[in-house]
Order: structure tokens, then C-alpha cells, then sequence
């Protein structure tokens, strides 16, 4: 076995969700989005990679998109987790093209308090797109702060420390191809 694998094998618990089960779950949320899209006509589908979690999600997620689109980025500083303030988020990386009168849809690996996902929409929201929908890969609704429901979503999950499709743990882990459960003692 090589480092990594081995590196994987001791840090990494239960797996949730496989390659497969991600993959036809992805295909589903594609479906899903293509049949809410498609009747609508529109010229153009804006979609909105929040870095950096997003990367793997989005480009699988696009793959299975049968809609005219553009893809975009946008980078924010995350405020304090856990503290109990409402937060607000910066800036780092804007978005290179004006979303007025465009369709717009955000993509997430995770909601968790759901912070990060309610000042975004307000922010990209005062630009005035014809549209603002969010689509989220993971949801921790067990430790929402805020009334926020994503349009679309993949799979709920228990408040454990996940890693892999591109969720990470100091920056690692975004490339492993399944989600599972960091063991506590990574990182306590
Ligand atoms: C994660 C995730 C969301 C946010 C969700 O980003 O991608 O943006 O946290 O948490 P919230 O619902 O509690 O606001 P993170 O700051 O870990 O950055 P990353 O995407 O670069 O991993």
C-alpha cells in the first residue's frame, strides 16, 4: 500500500457516500436542474463555483448540464466559525462577469450554518440577476443559524467532520474521490 493510501486508510473513517452512489446522485441533481431549466428557454445558465470546496462538485455537476451556460468564481473570507454572530463575509475573489438580468446558480460542496450561503445571496442578489438559485452537494441542516433552504441538494448529512470530492481539512483531502467521515483524532 502506498503512503497516501495508507495515510487514507488510518485518518479516514466511515465512508459516506462512495464514488458511485456520488455519481448517480450528481446525475440526478443534473436532471433535476436541466428539467427546471430546459422549459424556461433561457439564453444563458450563470453558474457560480464558491472556491474552494465547490471545484469537484461543479465540474462533474456541469458535465450533465443540457443548458447554454457559463461558469464563474467567486473566493470570500469565511468569518469565525461558531461564533454566534450573523457574520458576514468578504470579498477575495469577485466574479469576473456582471450576473444583472442573467440566471444565476450557486454551487456548494456543503451548507452548514448557512452563513456563508445567506450573505452571498444577499450580495449577489443586489446585482440584480433575473434569477438566484442555490444548489448545494451536502447539507447539515442540524447546525443551521439561519432560515436557509438550498433549491437543489444532494444529500443530508449528521454533523461529523466530512473531507473528499473537494470538502477538506486544513486545505487537504479535496481529492479523494469519496466523502467520509474524518476520524476525531485528525484533528484534535
Ligand atoms: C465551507 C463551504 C461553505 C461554507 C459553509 O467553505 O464550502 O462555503 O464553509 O459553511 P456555513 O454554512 O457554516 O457558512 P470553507 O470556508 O471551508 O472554504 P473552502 O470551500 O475553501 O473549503
Amino acid at each position: 500500500m502506498n503512503p497516501w493510501a495508507k495515510h487514507l486508510e488510518e485518518n479516514i473513517g466511515e465512508v459516506l457516500f462512495d464514488e458511485a452512489t456520488i455519481a448517480k446522485r450528481v446525475q440526478e441533481m443534473a436532471q433535476q436542474i436541466n428539467a427546471d431549466y430546459q422549459p424556461l428557454n433561457i439564453e444563458e445558465l450563470v453558474v457560480i463555483g464558491v472556491l474552494r470546496g465547490s471545484v469537484v462538485f461543479m465540474s462533474d455537476l456541469i458535465r450533465q448540464l443540457q443548458l447554454p451556460l457559463t461558469i464563474d468564481f467567486i473566493a470570500i473570507s469565511s468569518y469565525a466559525k461558531g461564533t454566534r454572530t450573523s457574520g458576514t463575509v468578504r470579498i477575495l475573489k469577485d466574479i469576473s462577469e456582471s450576473i444583472t438580468d442573467k440566471h444565476v446558480l450557486i454551487i456548494e460542496d456543503i451548507v452548514d450554518t448557512g452563513l456563508t450561503l445567506q450573505c452571498l445571496t444577499d450580495l449577489l442578489q443586489a446585482r440584480r440577476p433575473k434569477s438566484l438559485r442555490l444548489c448545494t452537494l451536502l447539507d447539515k441542516p442540524s447546525r443551521r443559524m439561519v432560515d436557509l433552504t438550498p433549491d437543489y441538494r444532494g444529500f443530508e448529512i449528521p454533523d461529523d467532520f466530512v473531507v473528499g470530492y473537494g470538502l477538506d481539512y486544513a486545505g487537504h483531502y479535496r481529492q479523494v474521490p469519496y466523502i467520509g467521515v474524518l476520524k476525531p483524532e485528525a484533528y484534535q
